[in-house]
């Protein structure tokens, strides 16, 4: 059984079909790539597997379970974490605050009828901010847990973002653009970071611009083209492919 798999899923905005009756499997412990032009529907795609947005029809399982119609707080309660594509940290908090936020998965509610009480309610603070500092330290970003999160740059705001994703101790890992705006090094960083989540058992769903990245660390890959299913396969595979090349890769330098 897939970790997750979606079914003819459907959805449109104003008469726009964003997806066009995908089907897709994500199988545990990969890491499997979507890739497409601005516009193809990675983004909604992610929005109704978090359970952000309703697709018009079609179904999606999660470990089994239909997810289709829950809300998202109940859908990450099942061990599902995401990152979005506009960068959402918490600026006015503290770097390990961030982290600690991000603890709150099993809180019924999700964060925001929490607050800033979250972690404490059902852990001792001490034990939370171990487990923080851990996470932290892992991300190289140990150094700073103390400064407010907006006071970091850009890419180590992505790190961190990543961070609280991760705190969630998720089995499924949603990444929209998490290497957007970054430098080399910082993208590689993320790439390396990636693929110890990976080893320590976390699957990865990743959409990403930067095709370099997401052919280094995907597994398998799958290109949506105007919201239709294009490709799915193996990197070497798809790079080849000549429809790929004709929508994608001619328009797109494979490291803008
Ligand atoms: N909330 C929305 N309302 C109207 N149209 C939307 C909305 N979200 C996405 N779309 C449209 O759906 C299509 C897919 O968008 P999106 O999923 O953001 O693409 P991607 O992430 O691949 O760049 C686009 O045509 C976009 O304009
Ligand atoms: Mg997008």
């Amino acid at each position: 059984m897939s970790l997750l798999s979606m079914e003819k899923i459907v959805k449109e905005y104003d008469g726009v079909t964003a997806l066009d009756r995908i089907s897709l499997r994500v199988e545990r412990g990969s890491i499997k790539g979507l890739i497409g032009p601005n516009g193809a529907g990675k983004s909604t795609l992610f929005h109704l597997i978090s359970g952000v947005e309703k697709p018009d029809s079609g179904k999606i399982y999660f470990k089994g379970k239909d997810i289709t119609s829950m809300a998202p707080h109940e859908i990450s309660s099942l061990g599902m974490g995401r990152t979005f594509q506009t960068l959402q940290v918490w600026g006015n908090m503290t770097v390990v605050e961030n982290i600690m936020a991000g603890m709150n998965r099993r809180l019924k509610g999700g964060l925001f009828s929490y607050g800033f009480r979250l972690p404490w309610i059902r852990r001792s603070e001490k034990e939370a901010l171990m487990e923080a500092k851990e996470i932290l330290n892992a991300m190289g970003l140990l150094g700073k847990w103390e400064s407010m999160a907006s006071q970091l740059p850009y890419g180590k705001q992505k790190l961190l973002e990543l961070g609280r994703a991760l705190a969630m101790k998720p089995d499924l890992l949603l990444l929209d653009e998490p290497a957007s705006g970054l430098t080399l090094t910082e993208m590689r960083q993320i790439s390396e970071q990636l693929l110890q989540i990976r080893r320590d058992g976390v699957t990865i769903f990743i959409v990403e611009h930067h095709m370099g990245m997401v052919m280094e660390i995907a597994d398998e890959i799958a290109v949506l083209h105007n919201g239709k299913l294009m490709v799915e396969g193996a990197p070497e595979a798809v790079k080849r492919n000549p429809e790929v090349m004709e929508a994608y890769l001619t328009r797109r330098p494979p490291n803008e």
